[in-house]
């Protein structure tokens, strides 16, 4: 049978993007679209039945096939708007190709993907991986690579591990992503932390921290931030490295979005320094399929044997299953059609998201202004709390998120919230910032009113 069945999915499932076929909606008979598509009449039902098996649409035996409720894209008032989720979109995950992926990884390797494997990872991934980090502008060798059970592995790890630099404490961005506060907390290890606004840091502060509390690695997102959506400039990142080579730090770079960038001169903080100051991970989570727990991570070759020790006493291995179906997928080119894909898909999201912002919320509120990436963070005025929102649009079935566990406790802030466009539907994402920006200006009227109008003192002994 001809691949054309894949374009048929392809169609369908645009339209359920797009919303033009909506949930209950029966589809266009087999033999209509086997017309339209001048293909047989097996070739749709071989779309229609792979369809099935995502449980996109349904059949009805003796009527026909419809669409399963879940993919409705309502556009009435009702409708969830999700800026919450952080999972990738599901409408362009590529389920299908990498189920052909896992099948010949399974033809090809037979039982080594069911035992145990390489602790490193299996070799012809990582000179796979090794390929595809250079177009991010890692240029490494297999051999400094270590493939983890995602990136939260990588920096669980790192957070107990000793460092060559013989120092103890760890400094963090904060906000930061929550994951590794969690790990900081539960190995109860010493935090610093150093302010990150939508301008940047300080680098004179540092400077500062890096030259007197003993900093063993300097955890940051260099890109598209979790959760402020923040980007550095090259000057920054480049100065970053220079302060952490001068004051003997070590840098852990989370570059989880980074294949995203549309700014193709927008460098990591790795290829400043390649020899070993910058390690490195690269989560493939939010660009592909997060299931899979496989992400990558680049080590001095000084750390490598003593990382593996702490990798093999956590699981042994990664998923051999995951790691020889993800050769594939980058071997065979899938994965960067895949990549151009949602790049595109994530870039536009945003963007919407960004001119909605720009032209609804209330002036004294503040945004940051990703390019792509998956969060976009409002910095709310005074007196109006992240809660308060999150519960105000919860109750209209508009879902964001209250930002305040992305700080350590004496850096908390309860006036940021974060959105994401991960999963959110392109169309919804207006009418989601118009009714943050009635909720903003709601509550900042009542705060006004309250200082305006204060109740008397005497009152509450009525
Ligand atoms: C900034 C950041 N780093 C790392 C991770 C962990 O990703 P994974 O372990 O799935 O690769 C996440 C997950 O949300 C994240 O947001």
């Amino acid at each position: 049978m001809s691949l054309k069945y894949l374009k048929i999915m392809e169609e369908i499932k645009l339209g359920l993007a797009t919303g033009s076929l909506i949930a209950g909606g029966k589809l266009p008979s087999v033999r209509r679209l086997s017309q339209h598509f001048s293909c047989s009449k097996n070739t749709v039902i071989k779309a229609y039945s792979e369809l099935e098996k995502e449980h996109l649409i349904y059949s009805v035996p003796k009527s026909g096939y419809y669409v399963v409720a879940e993919f409705q894209h309502r556009t009435n008032e009702n409708e969830v708007i999700d800026f919450l989720s952080a999972g990738p979109d599901k409408n362009v995950m590529p389920y299908l190709e990498f189920q052909h992926c896992i099948n010949q990884a399974i033809e090809h390797y037979k039982e080594e993907l069911f035992t145990y494997s390489d602790q490193q990872g299996s070799y012809s991934l990582r000179v796979q991986l090794v390929k595809h980090l250079q177009n991010l502008q890692v240029f490494t060798q297999a051999e400094r690579l270590v493939v983890v059970s995602g990136s939260q592995q990588a920096l669980h790890l790192l957070v107990s591990m000793p460092f060559p630099n013989g120092k103890n404490n760890i400094l963090i961005e904060q906000p930061t992503y929550f994951g590794f506060i969690e790990s900081l907390t539960l190995h109860q290890a010493t935090a610093f932390g150093i302010e990150l606004s939508m301008k940047g840091i300080d680098l004179d502060r540092l400077e500062y921290i890096f030259r007197n509390n003993d900093i063993k690695f300097f955890y940051i997102i260099p890109r598209f931030h979790n959760p402020l959506g923040h980007c550095y400039t090259n000057f920054e990142k480049k100065k970053i490295v220079e302060l952490a080579e001068k004051y003997d730090v070590y840098i852990v770079e989370d570059d989880f979005l980074g294949d995203l960038d549309p700014d193709a001169k927008s460098d990591p903080l790795f290829s400043f320094n390649p020899s070993g100051r910058v390690i490195y991970i690269k989560s493939f989570s939010k660009i592909f399929l997060p299931g899979l727990r496989i992400a990558a991570v680049v080590l001095p070759s000084l750390m490598n044997s003593n990382f593996l020790r702490y990798k093999f006493s956590s699981d042994f291995n990664s998923s051999a299953l995951s790691q020889g179906a993800l050769e594939i997928y980058l071997k065979s080119g899938m994965f960067t059609s895949h990549l151009k894909k949602i790049k595109e898909v994530y870039h536009t999201k945003m963007q919407t998201l960004v001119e909605a912002c720009d032209s609804l919320l209330p002036a004294h509120t503040h945004f940051s202004k990703p390019t792509s990436g998956f969060y976009l963070s409002i910095s709310l005025p005074e007196h109006v709390t992240a809660k308060q929102i999150v519960h105000m649009l919860n109750e209209q079935h508009i879902y964001v998120d209250d930002a305040s566990r992305f700080f350590l406790p004496e850096y908390k802030r309860d006036t940021l919230l974060r959105l994401s466009i991960s999963q959110v539907n392109t169309n919804t994402i207006k009418r989601g910032i118009e009714q943050l920006a009635q909720c903003i200006t709601l509550i900042d009227d009542r705060n006004d009113d309250r200082k305006n109008h204060p109740i008397p003192n005497n009152l509450f002994l009525l």
